[in-house]
């Protein structure tokens, strides 16, 4: 495939701008495939994260042409407009540097959900079974492939409004402890995301739902954890 890429890059920090290069164009190329080749061949200096190449460590997601996406696995045939790519950091996050956001706020917004197990088990026990049939597996095992790549949180309006919001991806990890039949934590967890800025304050907008990269659904999750925490409530366990 012949051509040429126009591709506007974030550079800088909050108060950066958009930098022009032109790249080669070839087929099955991906976004992060573009970016690369910017850093290698145009601009060493180019900050940008990656790490597996192959969508499962998380850390190249983007905005690609205002949409938050893994970029490993978007190819640019389907993202390209009029032979244009505008590539910026991730939205709802600190910019360190042009493509790098501080992903601490994000991750600590898990802890702050109870996203680790609290195990009813010791190492001293025997392997928990729980069958693949039973409701409980099923429900977390519809959410637990989170790779914790952020576009979710990014693409969150809730998100923007209130910075506090724990945010869809920190409820969706809660959404598979609290049907997780090992963990104990149950009571803390639903305290923890119940609060104002907590799962209450999603507004079902769907746009976690929607770009989610592993096509996990944090909306539902979320409405879960609503009629999870209404029903400790009512039952005095707050
Ligand atoms: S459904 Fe809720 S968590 Fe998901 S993007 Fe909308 S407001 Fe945010
Ligand atoms: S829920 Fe989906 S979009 Fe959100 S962090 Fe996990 S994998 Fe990424
Ligand atoms: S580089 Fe690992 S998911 Fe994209």
């Amino acid at each position: 495939m012949a051509g040429a890429l126009k591709v506007s890059v974030w550079r800088g920090g909050a108060d950066g701008a958009l930098r022009a290069f032109e790249v080669p164009r070839h087929a099955s190329q991906t976004v992060l495939d573009v970016v690369t080749y910017i850093q290698r061949k145009l601009d060493p200096t180019l900050a940008y994260r990656y790490a597996c190449r192959v969508g499962m460590c998380g850390s190249c997601a983007m905005t690609v042409n205002g949409v938050p996406r893994w970029t490993c696995r978007t190819h640019v045939d389907k993202v390209v407009r009029n032979d244009e790519l505008q590539i910026g950091p991730l939205k709802n996050l600190p910019v360190i540097r042009d493509l790098v956001t501080d992903m601490r706020e994000f991750f600590d917004k898990w802890a702050r959900a109870k996203g680790e197990l609290v195990p009813s088990a010791t190492r001293h026990d025997d392997f928990a079974r729980v069958p693949p049939a039973s409701r409980g597996r099923q429900l977390a095992d519809a959410a637990v492939e989170c790779i914790g790549c952020g576009v979710c949180y990014s693409s969150c309006d809730v998100v923007s409004w209130n910075p506090d919001y724990l945010g869809p991806a920190a409820l969706n990890r809660a959404w598979t402890l609290v049907n997780d039949v090992r963990d104990t934590g149950n009571r803390a967890r639903l305290k923890a995301v119940a609060g104002d800025a907590g799962c209450h304050a999603c507004h079902t907008h769907m746009s976690c739902t929607e770009r989610c990269p592993k096509q996990l659904a944090p909306t539902a999750s979320i409405a879960g954890l609503k009629r999870a925490a209404a029903l400790a409530a009512l039952k005095g366990e707050f």
